[in-house]
């Protein structure tokens, strides 16, 4: 394997991990992932920009010595998070003259979890610039997309924006640069919506620094190089906008079918005043699917049945989710059925300590739902459509 030139003496040194399952052991990656690097060789000096997972470490280092590079002056570090740090040990060792370039909080969280010795790092600051003789790094700090270190380096001379995690995506289908497809679409929604999600005016806000950039090539460090960032920077903007979908994400489990009759019941009612309704069997859902709809989504219906005297653990581990991911929902109910007694509602409720979307009426039912129960169903179902004409 060979680094591929991209650009005037700029590579790709990308690794696709397609055997990849779960990403945070927690999201599912129907296609696995990649980790890419880039080599820049200026005139004088060569920098790395970013590494690797530790587990493809060898691919790496198989792509550097085929191509026969002997020394590396600089290792520029965006995000310390191992999936792009982690090979620096190796690194540092294989290529004794090498300086990690980073800033201060990206350096602490490196030596923390990969023990680098101090004399490894060089410093830099916000908007610094760092010449490779013929070409010149500059550094741009972008905290909170999505951890506090991350920062994005802009190669001036080519107008190439290295960004990291930031406008990635966890797809495999590419050579080198995006194909623009419905396919990448769905994997960088999927990628933004677990990421990214949680820091939604940081992604807006570096989103319109992008634009005003205006680079020619956008370089993450998972999915394909934008040669158009134009497409991914249209989807950002979408995303991390304010506005919502006339749109309900219905996720439930249900024990003894009598909370999934409540769930049909709504959800052929939202329907047939005209919202896009989206079920979710708790049991058998891709966490990555359930994330992708709450982006854009008006409002929530958990439902769940009662278990042990509360709400069934898958149910408070979606609450939890919801939560955690910040996704700009407008309102939310949660419906369900017990059998004997119970607090189905309130550790449901004690869960949304974060995003605070309105409340509206919760229907929680005793056994089967009968006729009564129906009427309160469809009396959710009217407040939802009438909610949503409010903010849609
Ligand atoms: Fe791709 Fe935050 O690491």
């Amino acid at each position: 394997m060979n680094m591929i030139p991209i650009k005037d003496n700029v590579f790709y040194l990308g690794s696709k991990d397609i055997n990849r399952k779960l990403f945070d052991q927690l999201v599912p990656l129907p296609q696995g992932t990649s980790y890419n690097s880039y080599l820049v060789k200026g005139s004088e000096k060569v920098a790395l920009i970013d590494t690797m997972y530790p587990k493809m470490i060898d691919e790496l280092v198989e792509k550097l010595d085929n191509d026969g590079i002997k020394s590396i002056d600089y290792i520029v570090c965006n995000h310390a998070e191992q999936d792009h740090s982690g090979a620096l040990p190796v690194l540092v060792e294989k290529y004794p003259a090498a300086k990690i370039v980073t800033n201060e909080k990206c350096k602490d969280n490196i030596k923390n979890m990969l023990h680098v010795a101090d004399d490894k790092f060089i410093l830099i600051n916000d908007k610094e610039e760092l010449s490779l003789g013929d070409k010149t790094l500059q550094f741009i700090f972008a905290p909170w997309v999505h951890w506090p270190d991350t920062m994005f380096t802009y190669l001036k001379e080519d107008n190439m924006l290295f960004t990291c995690d930031f406008l990635g995506a966890h797809y495999t289908r590419y050579e080198l640069f995006a194909d623009c497809s419905k396919g990448l679409e769905e994997a960088a929604k999927r990628y933004y919506a677990e990421i990214m999600m949680p820091f939604r005016n940081f992604a807006k806000k570096y989103t319109a620094l992008v634009k005003e950039i205006n680079p020619d090539f956008v370089l993450p460090s998972h999915g394909p190089i934008y040669d158009n960032p134009q497409f991914i920077l249209d989807l950002y903007d979408e995303w991390t906008s304010d506005k919502v979908l006339n749109k309900v994400v219905i996720p439930y489990v249900s024990m003894y079918d009598s909370t999934k009759i409540l769930v049909d019941e709504l959800a052929n009612k939202l329907k047939d005043f005209g919202v896009d309704v989206k079920v979710f069997d708790l049991i058998h859902c891709d966490e990555g699917e359930l994330s992708m709809e709450l982006v854009d989504a008006a409002g929530v219906v958990l439902g769940s049945s009662m278990v042990l005297a509360g709400p069934h653990p898958a149910a408070l581990t979606t609450a939890y989710l919801v939560n955690a991911l910040r996704p700009k929902l407008k309102f939310y109910s949660i419906i369900g059925s017990f059998g004997w007694g119970g607090n189905l509602s309130g550790p449901i409720e004690n869960m949304f300590t974060i995003v605070k979307p309105e409340k509206l009426e919760y229907v929680i039912v005793k056994g089967k739902p009968n006729d009564e129960d129906f009427s309160k169903i469809d009396r959710l179902a009217v407040d939802i459509a009438e909610k949503i004409k409010q903010v849609v």
